[in-house]
């Protein structure tokens, strides 16, 4: 292997200290941030990544609370809870965990969440920050992936960054985010004609399709970082990204791994937009 590991683990140990010591700060005036995670139904993967998210808190020192309810509460109910979290002093950022049951309008419920407390960044008015570059909730997972760069002092003035991927979760934040840093940004996706062509020009890469090996070290140039933020499993239930990892690291200047990249971040970041949200109070 040539590439640096970019890796999330030890970042995110960094970056949870300073949240925990911020945290610490905020108590002392008598503020405990606090995070309501809420998860709608028994989805094993959410109720996983609930609990990572809830422990994560306790551990740095944030309050949470995990309001879990039945997969058949009606949207009218969930809309409620989410008005009673949002005129709760205790509760600075609120996160409804995505997938909702196909019943409730998802979209509808996280416009109910009040733009000062959406930690996930994913309200319409956290998008609209996002893009015209005005202070507001970044999505914690391309939040993490900037953080990645940093980490590397990585300038992304004049790079082409390539991202692969358009969702609204990962894909079109992560473009506009490296955008905001001054580099020329490429989305590529599944209509993309020749995926290849465009990632052989890229100085960074940004996987996020949800596909195994939708990169590999033929289609990456030597020395360019690629950060992976894939979440799959190999064929023997092993976790993997969306790269061709083994491939990939003879090639790139600097790699994130699957596990111990960008996972860990996301919950970091999670931990430090709703501290940010109980700063501003
Ligand atoms: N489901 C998968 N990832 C996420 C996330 O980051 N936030 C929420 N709310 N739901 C998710």
């Amino acid at each position: 292997m040539t590439a640096h590991l970019i890796d999330g683990n030890a970042l995110s140990k960094q970056l949870r200290a300073s949240v925990a010591e911020r945290a610490a700060a905020l108590r002392a005036r008598g503020i405990t941030p606090g995070l309501a995670v809420v998860l709608v139904g028994e989805n094993p993967a959410s109720q996983v990544y609930v609990r990572n998210k809830v422990k994560a808190c306790e551990d740095n020192g944030l309050y949470s609370v995990l309001d879990k309810h039945p997969a058949n509460l009606s949207e009218a109910d969930l809309l409620a809870r989410v008005e009673a979290l949002n005129n709760d002093p205790a509760i600075h950022g609120i996160l409804v965990q995505l997938p909702l049951p196909a019943h409730i309008d998802s979209h509808k419920v996280i416009e109910a969440i009040a733009p000062a407390k959406d930690v996930d960044g994913f309200h319409v008015a956290s998008a609209g920050a996002l893009m015209v570059g005005q202070p507001g909730f970044w999505p914690c997972t391309p939040y993490g992936c900037m953080m990645m760069l940093e980490s590397i002092h990585y300038d992304l003035r004049g790079k082409h960054a390539v991202v692969i991927g358009r969702s609204n979760i990962v894909g079109k934040p992560m473009a506009l985010m490296l955008l905001q840093k001054n580099a020329t940004v490429t989305i590529c996706h599944s209509a993309t004609p020749d995926l290849k062509a465009m990632t052989l020009q890229a100085d960074v890469i940004v996987a996020a399709v949800g596909k195994r090996n939708v990169l590999t070290a033929d289609m990456v140039k030597p020395g360019a970082v690629v950060i992976d933020v894939g979440m799959n499993r190999n064929d023997d239930g092993k976790l993997c990204g969306d790269v061709d990892f083994a491939g990939v690291s003879q090639v790139a200047g600097y790699i994130t791994p699957v596990p111990g990249g960008v996972g860990p971040m996301t919950i970091t970041m999670l931990l430090v937009n709703t501290l940010e949200a109980a700063e501003r109070l």
